[in-house]
């Protein structure tokens, strides 16, 4: 089997991880497009592995710009329902990979335009865009939080690295019956919203979770990271840089853990949207539990070892969500779901998070259908129908995140 052959096997391969989520012209475009043309000297088997490929990382190792994972890429088409003959914008060329699949979707009669932060990153898409045979494709190397107003309106605006705003540029340029998706940070929680136009401002029409690289230039807001103890026993990352009282927190060790058990039993990978549920509530965050404090017994295990348990502060206290199981399978296994205060207050804040989540139990259990609107800050929000789980203010909108149950 020659390289081609190879590689057209192992695309066949990618795609059948998630072939049945997907809309057979998305699939055909992937089966299509060489990825591997765009991420140039990786092995095959890597190019068309399950995860994203990363291409390019700072001083301190951090990536800066990769391939998406091919199911993150995907999903991303499959909410963007892009149409032959439409006018596209992509923030975030990265490899070219997507603008490749997004050139191919619309097709002869349609345009793509794509923008690209890093020159080098940018210079390296034209040149796998034109290897490929793509060139048409216009990269442009600047900051995507401006668009790209001399080549819109545009049918569909992908944003693929992650924001924490909506700019003002993209919902101009958007045009009337256009779509919007992005992976958008909300208090923390990342979801890939696909918005549309709305009476008043952009309503979703789907929102999944996923992950990305976080937005740079002028819309980034970095998350804020609060280490605690003299081995970073915890770390709370915040949303935003509201100011923390970190000597507030100092002490918070110093107190034994309480944790309040909620009698809520769910398979490991629960989350269904409790989150957001939880997001309301003042000084929410993500806490981070040093694996060491854990297996030393200083601490309880988090509920979530890899992207923060749900939490919250206030003044010196703090409450995370842990868990303990209780039976299943080692495939399946089931946990029990606490909440761990630290520090003077942890008793009543730990009671405080349990009350909400058993709210979110009793109210909403496993049915919670997320809509998340965007209202320009200097326009007045309306009120809806639904249950408000969290309001959100940002630079430039005003979110208002809904259940419908
Ligand atoms: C996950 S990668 C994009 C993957 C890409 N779509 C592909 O198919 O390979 C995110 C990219 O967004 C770029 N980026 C970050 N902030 C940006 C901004 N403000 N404007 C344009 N590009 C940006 C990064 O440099 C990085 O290359």
């Amino acid at each position: 089997m020659d390289t081609t052959e190879r590689a057209a096997s192992l695309r066949a391969g990618m795609l059948e991880r998630f072939r049945e989520r997907i809309a057979d012209d998305v699939a055909e475009a992937m089966l299509t497009v060489p990825r591997h043309v765009f991420v140039p000297g990786v092995p095959l088997e890597r190019a068309y592995g399950s995860g994203p490929v990363v291409t390019h990382r700072d001083a301190q190792g951090v990536p800066t710009s990769s391939a998406s994972a091919p199911g993150t890429v995907a999903g991303m088409l499959e909410q963007a329902e892009v149409r032959p003959g439409h006018r596209l914008l992509e923030i975030g060329a990265g490899t070219g990979y997507n603008a490749a699949l997004l050139n191919h979707l619309v097709g002869p009669d349609g345009a793509v335009t794509t923008i690209e932060y890093d020159p080098q990153v940018a210079d390296a898409a034209r040149s796998a865009l034109a290897a490929y045979g793509a060139d048409r494709v216009r990269v442009i190397t600047g900051d995507g939080t401006l668009g790209a107003p001399e080549d819109g309106p545009f049918d569909r605006i992908l944003v693929t690295a992650g924001a924490w705003d909506v700019a003002p540029a993209w919902r101009e340029q958007l045009a009337p019956g256009g779509r919007l998706v992005l992976p958008l940070r909300l208090n923390g929680l990342t979801r890939v919203v696909a918005f549309e136009h709305s009476d008043h401002g952009l309503r979703s029409v789907s929102a999944h979770e996923d992950g990305f690289i976080p937005m740079k230039g002028i819309g980034a807001v970095p998350e804020q990271e609060v280490p605690i103890g003299p081995d970073r026993e915890l770390t709370l990352s915040i949303d935003d840089e509201r100011p923390v009282d970190a000597d507030a927190l100092a002490d918070v060790l110093d107190s034994e853990p309480h944790i309040v058990w909620t009698g809520i039993t769910r398979p490991w990978a629960w989350t269904q949207n409790v989150d957001f549920w939880l997001a309301s509530l003042p000084g929410f965050c993500r806490v981070f539990v040093n694996s060491e404090a854990v297996a030393a017994g200083q601490l309880p295990r988090p509920k979530d070892m890899w992207g923060g348990s749900w939490g919250t502060f206030s003044g010196g206290t703090i409450a995370y969500l842990t868990a303990r199981r209780t039976g299943g399978t080692d495939e399946m296994p089931i946990f029990e779901v606490g909440v761990c205060g630290l520090g003077p207050q942890g008793e009543s804040l730990a009671a405080q998070v349990v009350e909400r989540i058993t709210a979110w139990e009793n109210e909403a259990g496993d049915r919670v259908d997320l809509t998340i609107e965007a209202f320009a800050r200097d326009d007045e929000a309306p009120t809806g129908d639904g249950h408000i789980l969290v309001v959100v203010e940002k630079k430039d909108n005003t979110f208002i995140v809904r259940t419908t149950v």
